[in-house]
Parts: C-alpha cells; structure tokens; sequence
C-alpha cells in the first residue's frame, strides 16, 4: 500500500487538516496537564536534513520522544547521500528500518523522489517550495487566538518564498482569503498560485496588502540557499519592512506572524516582532503540538489514537 505523505498542506483534505489541529490543541493540553501519551514506542523516526534547523529540529524530535519514540538525525555528512548514493536506494533501503522519515531539503524534487520510492510516510521539513508544518503551527496559533480562520484575510508582506506557497494552500484547505505584496520579480510560484483558486490577490503596494487584514505575516529576505543574493534583495525589498505604521492600516485585532529566524530591522520592525500584536513565539512552541498530531495522524492507525 503507497504510505500517506505530507510533501505539501494539499495532501490532507481541509477536514483532515481541520481535524489534526483540534488534535494538537488537545494534545497541548494533555501536555500541559503532564499526561503521558506514549502511542509511538518501539517505533523510529529518522531526520534527513541538507539545511540548518532550530525549531523543526527541536519539535521533531521533542515530539517524536513525547510520543515514546525515538529519532536520529542525519545530516549530509552522515549518509552516503553526500557521496551520491541514488535518492530512490536511499529511500528503499530506510524505509524499511524506519517507520517515518522527516526531510529539509534544498529542492522539492528530492523530497518528492524520496517519497515516491519510501515505504513509510515522509514528512516535508522545508524545501525551497513549501513548507507545510509551518503552516499547521501557524493555522493552530491563529484558532487558538481568535477563533476559526475561515473568511478571514491574511496579508503576506515580502518575497514570494517557500514560506509564502504554503500560506497560498493554507489559503485553499482553510478558506481564508491572502492578499500577497512582493516586489517585481519576487511573486510566488504560477504553478502554486494556480491550485489556489481564487483566494488569493497579487498587490504590489504593501499598503493596500495590508488594509483591514486580519493577519500580517512575513518573513526573511534571503532564505536559505540565497545568501549570495543578499546585498540585492535588500535593495528589492525595501519598503516592504512590517512596522508599526503598517499595522495600523490592518484590524485593529489583527496577529503578527513570523516562521523565524527573524531580521529584526529588515524585514520587521523590533517593535511589531516584540509588540503586543505578535504571536511568533506560539508559532515556535506550536511547531511541536502540531506536528506531534501529524505524527500521530500517520502513523496510528485511526480509532487506536487514546490508547495510552
Ligand atoms: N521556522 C522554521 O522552520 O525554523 P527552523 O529553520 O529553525 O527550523
Ligand atoms: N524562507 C525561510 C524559512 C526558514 C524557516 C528559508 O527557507 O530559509
């Protein structure tokens, strides 16, 4: 049978999703309540990771040891991945040790063909197209917050980035709609936006991005893999700093969301990312309730979930 991956948020339907952050609020809970929910003995995660991490990392495998599990974490130098052993042998040879493999990758296509040749589930931890377990933090913060998010309006302010695509399916699964400001040459991915339907506007000016929304969000200028372009991107993107003045064109109860690492100065102001509106620090500490649930959602089998 194909195991059940999560490359992008559209390979889980919105009641899928809907369920699996009910799912994380209550194991946030149960964690809080110092409950034991161990569903995961005996089984192994193993972490491929081509990129820096802090957060994925950490609540990966914070999580995985919640749920009585245990992972490993390889970076390049520990595989013969690094030396050019196939994708596709890589994947046979794991999946059959593992019971789920968690990726960051440089390009999408790795994870893909990973996931193509894997056994077990393989969990997207950041490529340079998406970046879904982002977004199941992110949506959780939001209902946590202030209800349900449907019909809402989120504005993402700056480069249409890996971040930035999985905010455009969010967009899709959650029935939200994203206004979207970059800068010319900066717009996020035809291909991404075509699958959203109509809930997304492609806005030059952050201003009228921002106006009324519900949410602001943005994140780094130079994503990993782009340091070269660095000196030009902050030229590009001046002008679609997050500050205080912005925020006050958004409602007056709206969130500020940010995946971190942030540039405070850049493209957030010190004040927005610290100020009473920001969220940023329940989006971290979501990233391990969320994807403690996501977890959970593939590799226990439906209706055994409350065993303990
Ligand atoms: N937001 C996020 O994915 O952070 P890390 O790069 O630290 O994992
Ligand atoms: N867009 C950023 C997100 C980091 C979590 C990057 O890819 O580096």
């Amino acid at each position: 049978m194909t195991p059940h991956h999560f490359l992008t948020l559209l390979d889980l339907s919105s009641a899928e999703l809907e369920q699996l952050l009910r799912r994380a609020i209550d194991l946030k809970t149960m964690h809080r309540l110092g409950e034991q929910y161990t569903p995961l003995r005996q089984r192994t995660m193993a972490m491929i990771f081509e990129k820096s991490s802090t957060r994925t990392r950490v609540s990966f495998e914070v999580g995985m040891s919640q749920l009585g599990g245990s992972s490993l974490f390889l970076s390049p130098r520990d595989t013969h991945l690094g030396r050019g052993e196939p994708i596709a042998d890589t994947a046979r040879v794991m999946s059959r040790m593992v019971d789920v493999i968690v990726i960051r990758a440089n390009e999408h296509d790795m994870v893909a063909r990973f996931a193509e040749h894997s056994l077990v589930p393989v969990i997207n931890a950041l490529t340079d197209r998406h970046h879904p377990c982002q977004l199941l933090a992110d949506i959780q913060t939001y209902i946590e917050a202030r209800g349900s998010i449907r019909g809402r309006t989120a504005a993402w302010i700056g480069d249409g980035n890996n971040v930035c695509h999985s905010w455009i399916n969010a967009a899709k699964r959650f029935g939200f709609h994203l206004n979207i400001a970059t800068p010319a040459g900066y717009q996020p991915s035809a291909e991404v936006l075509e699958a959203s339907g109509d809930c997304v506007t492609l806005i030059r000016d952050p201003q009228e991005a921002a106006r009324g929304a519900d949410i602001v969000i943005t994140d780094t200028w130079a994503s990993m893999g782009q340091e070269d372009e660095k000196a030009q991107r902050l030229k590009d993107f001046s002008g679609y700093m997050v500050d205080r003045r912005l925020m006050q064109l958004a409602h007056k109860d709206a969130l500020f969301m940010h995946c971190l690492p942030a540039y405070r100065g850049y493209e957030v102001e010190a004040a927005v990312i610290d100020g009473p509106q920001s969220v940023v620090w329940d989006e971290a500490e979501n990233r391990l309730h969320a994807q403690k649930a996501l977890l959970e959602y593939l590799l226990v089998p439906a209706g055994t979930g409350s065993q303990p």
